[in-house]
């Protein structure tokens, strides 16, 4: 493989496009970022509705189970649509299955790092060089205070902790980092 130490550059929009000049490999990049984008847009839309929906209709205790119910079907069905491995993870996972694996522990930091330097988090992503890995950070925004905030209420509390005993998913505010969407394409030489 060998692009590895390369990856490690999270780019915010523009930069991954400004690099696309011609070499075969940057061309498949350049495809692959617009179907990253496309599916990731896709996964977020359908989480946010049956987030929302769920929230309305029953209150966040009951929409705890949307987030951790929801969220893998939809991972699981978009990933088999397009033939990738879609999920979402976080340098602090409520659920050890959204443990980050080492590149994307590195590219969650790298966000963490172009934020710090001011970078809006909604435009923070990521495509290796050979277009098999794609990252998008999610922002928190207030809707996810109710579950990811400081201040949860009692019944949250007690949805959360009969699955997530040791729960770090918590005590941020909006525009913080939440985590991130992964992509990973098949590779071609396999
Ligand atoms: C109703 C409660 C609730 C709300 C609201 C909520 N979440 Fe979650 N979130 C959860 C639960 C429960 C999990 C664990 C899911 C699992 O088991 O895979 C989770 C997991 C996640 C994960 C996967 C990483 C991890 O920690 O395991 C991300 C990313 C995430 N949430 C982002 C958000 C964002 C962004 C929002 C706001 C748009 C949000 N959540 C709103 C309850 C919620």
């Amino acid at each position: 493989m060998g692009h590895v130490s390369k990856a490690i550059l999270a780019i915010a929009l523009s930069i991954p496009l400004a690099l696309a000049t011609g070499e075969p490999e940057e061309a498949l990049a350049n495809g692959r970022l617009e179907q990253s984008r496309a599916i990731i847009a896709e996964f977020a839309s359908r989480l946010q509705h049956a987030l929302q929906s769920a929230m309305v209709e029953g209150g966040p205790a009951a929409a705890t189970e949307i987030c951790r119910d929801e969220a893998p079907r939809i991972a699981s069905e978009l990933s088999r649509q397009f033939g990738v491995n879609v999920e979402r993870t976080s340098l602090r996972y409520r659920n050890p299955a959204n443990m980050p694996t080492p590149w994307q522990s590195a590219v969650l930091q790298q966000f963490e790092d172009e934020a710090q330097q001011g970078e809006p988090p909604d435009r923070l992503e990521y495509l290796d060089d050979t277009g098999a890995r794609y990252m998008k950070a999610i922002p928190t925004s207030g809707l996810c205070l109710a579950c990811h905030g400081s201040r949860l209420a009692p019944d949250v509390e007690a949805a959360l902790a009969t699955s997530y005993p040791h729960d770090p998913a918590r005590g941020y505010t909006v525009g913080e980092i939440r985590g991130a969407f992964s992509i990973t394409w098949p590779s071609e030489d396999e």
